[in-house]
């Protein structure tokens, strides 16, 4: 199928995603189960009406395979039935738990993909908890393990290139998932939202918000994303190249800074504590970098008696962080529907694993230098979410139901912005 179409419409993605299912006849068996922690499956109506397409858009073509393989062809097709007589081992290696999407969406979307593909291959499945040390051990394990392909997100951007580099050593490819691997030849693709993009995203629509509030030259804080996340420096730079020229101007005042280890939200809310302190708490917006460290920020705030709270971005439309959008506690999140990252992860190491030719539309050509190599790269579109369009994005792409946000302290606000 045309997986480019992801590139432009990350709804679209998401019901081709759902499409592939069904095209390909097999119930997923690691279907996220919908729960107030899990993001709800996907929609069986756009399953539907898009189902035709998906099953006759596809070309990869096995060509060799290095992965066991115990009778005769086979193809890499996705909508075909899923080959019986492949196996092998794929290492899915995630950052941390803290933020809520590793282990609600990102695992069981990847697992429930690979499963399609190929029941008989296994996940070596880790998780570093933040701890890039832990995690060069998880690779290493993994490697021991008879891993194939290692697909990593890694916690330290610059010091996985040692985890890459071990893998290309060892013949395996790596596939850098949601974050660049820096400085390693040994990264055979990146897979990715436009994450410059995302921090763009967040500071126009702090910046539009302030200008509706009517203030003049509004005093900001803006909270990042951790210092060894190659991610976080792009939603900084994004967010900077809204806010600087308008600085410049003297339109907006940059009152604090911080970097945040970890994107610990612990650490978020002593900062904006720290911030509120010094600042007397005269602040008119925060720029947060994910919802996490907006969940952080916020607590600080409302400790410290702000009312009205002044409006605070987010990344990652998590649950509670849509809720207090309802709610009025946070003024926008970016929606990354991971649904087609994770997709796309599981069938690019499914193809790496087979040795099978990606089509050239995967990445239609784009690449990121990491600093050593220009890496092929799929980067798929990030959605600013307001109350405004909860509806039309979470909700319409069933990443989480109204049944889920609509908890009964989130009823009325519900009611309100028509999603109940
Ligand atoms: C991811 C975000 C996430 C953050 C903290 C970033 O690299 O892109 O979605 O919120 O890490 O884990």
């Amino acid at each position: 199928m045309n997986r480019n179409l992801y590139r432009w419409n990350p709804l679209l993605g998401l019901a081709l995603a759902g499409a592939m299912v069904l095209a390909g006849c097999t119930q997923p068996a690691a279907a996220p189960t919908a729960s107030p922690t899990s993001p709800a499956a996907a929609a069986p109506t756009a399953q539907a009406t898009v189902a035709t397409t998906a099953s006759t858009t596809t070309t990869r073509q096995a060509t060799t395979t290095g992965a066991t393989q115990t009778s005769a062809a086979t193809t890499g097709q996705t909508g075909a039935a899923a080959p019986s007589n492949i196996s092998g081992k794929i290492a899915l290696l995630l950052p941390e738990t803290k933020t809520t999407r590793y282990e609600t969406a990102d695992r069981p979307y990847f697992e429930q993909k690979l499963k399609q593909l190929c029941p008989n291959c296994q996940v070596l499945y880790s998780n570093a908890n933040q701890d890039a040390s832990a995690q060069l051990s998880q690779v290493e394990a993994a490697l021991a393990n008879g891993a194939q392909v290692l697909v990593l997100d890694p916690v330290d951007s610059a010091a996985a290139a040692t985890a890459a580099d071990k893998a290309k050593a060892q013949g395996v490819p790596v596939i850098a998932y949601d974050r660049l691997i820096l400085n390693s030849s040994g990264v055979n693709y990146y897979i990715s939202f436009d994450n410059v993009r995302v921090g763009a995203l967040q500071a126009q629509s702090l910046v539009d918000r302030l200008n509706q509030l009517g203030k003049t030259n509004p005093r900001i804080v803006m909270i990042n994303g951790s210092p060894t996340d190659n991610n976080a420096k792009l939603f900084k730079q994004g967010a900077h190249s809204v806010f600087d020229p308008l600085v410049q101007q003297g339109k907006l005042t940059i009152a604090k800074e911080y970097d945040t280890p970890d994107w610990s939200p612990d650490q978020a809310q002593n900062e904006m504590q720290q911030a509120l302190t010094a600042l007397g708490n005269k602040v008119d917006g925060v720029y947060a970098a994910n919802d996490g460290t907006a969940g952080g920020a916020i607590a600080a705030m409302t400790a410290a008696g702000l009312a009205p709270l002044p409006p605070v971005t987010g990344q990652d439309a998590e649950l509670a962080a849509i809720q207090r959008i309802l709610n009025g506690q946070q003024y926008m999140t970016v929606y990354k529907a991971i649904r087609p990252e994770a997709d796309a992860a599981a069938q690019l190491a499914f193809d790496l694993l087979t040795k099978t030719t990606v089509p050239q539309s995967v990445t239609n050509g784009k690449t990121t230098n990491n600093g050593k190599i220009d890496v092929p790269s799929v980067l798929l579109t990030p959605v600013a979410v307001t109350k405004d369009n909860v509806k039309s994005t979470v909700v319409a792409d069933n990443f989480w139901t109204v049944q889920q946000i609509c908890t009964s302290d989130v009823a009325a606000a519900c009611k309100a912005a028509g999603l109940q």
